[in-house]
């Protein structure tokens, strides 16, 4: 079932309802279970990378070999006949005869959705601009549950660029499925877009803006930090007055519940104090962890015949 509804990929978190979430985030649990198999020997996967990337391409890649499967890729647009003045559409209609499926990360927005138009193999959207990176947000539902409990009541709190980070669009487009309440907590230039915002309303979420997180730091039970996006921004200047603008501190935990935890998709850059990393409400490598499982079972329903 799974498999016929994303039969063109993963292109957006819109794709998914509640009880498509639910069944990957039970997928994703069971691969913890099994580190190695083979259930995909035999399955090429193509990972074509024109941004950088560390985390989402090495699990994917790392997915698939755990799987029994094999990768092909490239890990920049310098490398490919990208650089001659090919077109994305003819490197996806060439590497669709080279492999099962495709995991592409590219800076356009519509990226992914129009290479998807040329290929019948399934495409992955590694990030596309500053647009949306649904398989992040599938294993940050993951690291949330299985470090946490269930969704249904809790208070989360979305900081950071909320405007140019995709990360946190696909975030909060799979949690409107959920009874969550949510706070977005940007400098006021970086707040949610209109568009994601109007998708947010229609689908009835409780959320708040607020610009000051430590008045509601007390009531989270998760806070989600994002990087400010330099690479996005039309103007550096820009950029530099809003750098610093969140630093989450040693001492802001003192403020947090017991049980809060906090996870940033990573890279993370000023944005967290090194000196949180050893507190055990900091579980964004415990994350990056749970991008293997969460891979793995989205590989294995897209490619299993
Ligand atoms: C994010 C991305 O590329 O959007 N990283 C990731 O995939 N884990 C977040 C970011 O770059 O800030």
């Amino acid at each position: 079932m799974f498999k016929e509804k994303f039969s063109e990929g993963i292109i957006t978190a819109k794709q998914f309802d509640r009880e498509d979430i639910e069944y990957i985030l039970k997928k994703g649990n069971e691969m913890m279970k099994i580190k190695n198999s083979n259930l995909l020997h035999g399955k090429i996967l193509a990972t074509l990378f024109f941004e950088p990337s560390t985390r989402t391409r090495l699990s994917f890649e790392s997915a698939m070999y755990r799987l029994g499967g094999n990768v092909i890729g490239f890990h920049s647009g310098d490398v490919s006949s990208i650089k001659k003045g090919e077109t994305i559409a003819d490197t996806i209609r060439t590497v669709e005869n080279y492999s099962d499926c495709i995991v592409m990360r590219h800076s356009l927005e519509g990226a992914a959705r129009m290479a998807s138009k040329f290929t019948k193999i399934p495409i992955i959207n590694a990030g596309s601009g500053s647009g949306e990176h649904p398989t992040q947000a599938l294993l940050d539902l993951l690291t949330i549950t299985e470090e946490i409990g269930p969704l249904d009541g809790l208070n989360i709190g979305i900081m950071g660029d909320l405007k140019y980070g995709r990360t946190v669009h696909s975030l909060s487009i799979l949690l409107s499925n959920f009874d969550v309440n949510i706070y977005f907590i940007s400098p006021e230039s970086l707040r949610m877009r209109n568009r994601d915002i109007d998708f947010l309303q229609q689908h009835k979420i409780q959320y708040k803006e607020i610009t000051n997180y430590r008045k509601i730091l007390n009531i989270l039970d998760v806070l989600y930090m994002t990087r400010i996006q330099k690479e996005r921004f039309v103007d550096i200047e820009e950029y530099e007055k809003l750098k610093n603008f969140y630093i989450f501190r040693e001492d802001d935990l003192d403020d947090t519940k017991d049980n809060f935890k906090l996870l940033h998709p990573l890279p993370r850059v000023l944005e967290i104090s090194p000196e949180v990393d050893a507190s055990k409400k900091a579980i964004y490598f415990k994350q990056t962890f749970y991008g293997i499982p969460m891979r793995k079972a989205i590989l294995a329903e897209l490619m299993t015949d």
